[in-house]
């Protein structure tokens, strides 16, 4: 068996699924994104990458502020479901229960375990998308899903994106220590 050549796009690596809120016309707009990832230490920030033309696109612009959620796996339908329509076309603004933060304008959602405030510190015009650093103000939890303090995904289930087969998967179960199972490779192991 041979490596062979595949298109890209078609790196399926697996993307935690998350609702990106904002404030649109004076409402809270949330839509899915799973293209989304740490990229600063402290202060920690956060960078996410979303269409130009979508709705929720426009509240990041008016404001400089957006919110990322977590859900579980029992919010899927309701997750999909903003990933599927525009708040351009649809008022998504009672999907779920808002509360607010700080910010006072990154919309955040009551169901999810786990949310984060973000004010907009960098921006790169990609092609389609849009990249939006943003540093994170305030991050909520809701206590249940925390081990001593700190948040435990086994709690949380979370779930990822594969795409292009576009299809929403569990996270397993932790199954080694990073950056200690490493130290197995200087005694010798593999
Ligand atoms: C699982 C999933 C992941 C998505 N990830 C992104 C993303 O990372 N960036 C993006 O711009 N759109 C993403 N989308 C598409 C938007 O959520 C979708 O176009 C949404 O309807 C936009 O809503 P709005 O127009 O109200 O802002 C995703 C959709 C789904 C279902």
């Amino acid at each position: 068996m041979g490596k062979v050549k595949i298109d890209t796009g078609m790196f399926s690596y697996p993307m935690p699924v998350a609702l990106l809120g904002a404030t649109v016309k004076g409402k809270p707009n949330f839509m899915t994104v799973a293209w989304f990832s740490r990229v600063d230490y402290q202060p920690s920030r956060l960078a996410v990458a979303i269409g130009k033309s979508h709705y929720t696109t426009r509240g990041v612009e008016e404001h400089g502020t957006f919110s990322l959620n977590l859900p579980a796996r029992d919010l899927v339908v309701p997750v999909d479901y903003v990933g599927l329509h525009s708040g351009e076309k649809v008022d998504k603004a009672a999907v779920f229960d808002v509360f607010y933060g700080e910010l006072e304008t990154a919309p955040m959602i009551a169901q999810c375990s786990l949310t984060v405030e973000c004010r907009v510190i960098e921006k790169v015009e990609l092609d389609v998308d849009r990249l939006y650093v943003g540093e994170e103000v305030t991050v909520y939890a809701e206590e249940e899903v925390l081990t001593e303090g700190r948040p435990d995904l086994g709690k949380i289930e979370p779930y990822v994106l594969s795409m292009p087969a576009n299809e929403y998967f569990p996270v397993g179960e932790a199954f080694a220590k990073a950056w200690r199972v490493g130290r197995e490779y200087e005694r010798g192991g593999k």
